[in-house]
């Protein structure tokens, strides 16, 4: 049973998408009617490309994304989560989500996969820029380059550090928690064939199976901010 899988879990590694903030009203990215990518070109926004091409357009895009992360408060999911790493005896939360939800509701140590909304860095060097938004968009005060949000764009290298965590944590854990991931964007969809291959006990929460359901030990269709509370207050009993 899923309880008691988690009940006795050593090391549990959660990676989650962009699902888990859907509830707090943060768009997803893949979902036909809502998703960012069906309203707006990824090629132009979410690429060095693009960003060389119209650096204001896609600077106002971060603008208003952040905004829009800054009113809306962690949810039922969210807080699930924090609450799961004081009674398991290690929880490693990955997250491809650069809202930085996770960290407000009180996980600690969370493994940003795609960087932070919220993260300045100059376009040349890649060094984090404490500047204060503009209207335009900002020059790093060193080089004179763009200033661009730091997350990690299509065609872009994961950071360092967060990619080699991640899959030392999917090879050492015993149990993988895939929650509101459509699971097709590399390497973090790689994640769960890792900790798979490693023995762990995989499950995918998500609101409907993905493409990749039936790969999982368990997975559990429905609400990340209902199902996580549920799973999570049942370990409690
Ligand atoms: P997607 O938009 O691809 O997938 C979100 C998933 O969450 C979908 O499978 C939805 O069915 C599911 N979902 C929606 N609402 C939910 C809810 N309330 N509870 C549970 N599940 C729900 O988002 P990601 O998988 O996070 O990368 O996308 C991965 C990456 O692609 C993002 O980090 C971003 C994007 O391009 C970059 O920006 C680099």
């Amino acid at each position: 049973m899923l309880r008691d899988a988690l009940r006795d879990a050593r090391h549990v590694c959660v990676l989650t998408g962009a699902g888990v903030s859907a509830e707090s009203g943060v768009p997803t990215f893949r979902d036909a009617q809502q998703g960012l990518w069906a309203k707006y070109d990824p090629h132009q926004l979410a690429t060095p490309e693009g960003f060389l091409d119209n650096p204001p357009l896609v600077w106002r895009w971060y603008r208003w994304r952040r905004e829009l992360v800054s009113q809306v408060e962690p949810n039922p999911g969210h807080h699930a989560l924090a609450k799961l790493q004081e009674l398991v005896p290690r929880l490693t939360l990955v997250t491809q989500n650069v809202d930085g939800l996770h960290q407000r509701a009180g996980s600690n140590d969370v493994i940003e996969f795609h960087g932070n909304l919220f993260v300045n860095r100059c376009f040349a060097e890649g060094c984090v820029i404490d500047k204060d938004d503009d209207a335009t968009v900002p020059t790093c005060p060193g080089c004179g380059s763009h200033v661009r949000p730091g997350v990690v764009w299509f065609g872009e290298a994961i950071p360092e550090a967060a990619l080699n965590e991640s899959f030392a944590t999917a090879a050492d854990c015993d149990l993988f928690l895939s929650v509101g991931t459509s699971s097709l964007v590399f390497p973090a969809a790689g994640l769960v064939d890792v900790a798979r291959d490693a023995g762990a006990v995989t499950v995918e929460i998500n609101l409907e199976p993905t493409e990749h359901a039936d790969t999982f030990d368990y997975a559990l269709a429905g609400k990340s901010g209902e199902l996580l509370p549920e799973l999570i207050n049942s370990l409690a009993i």
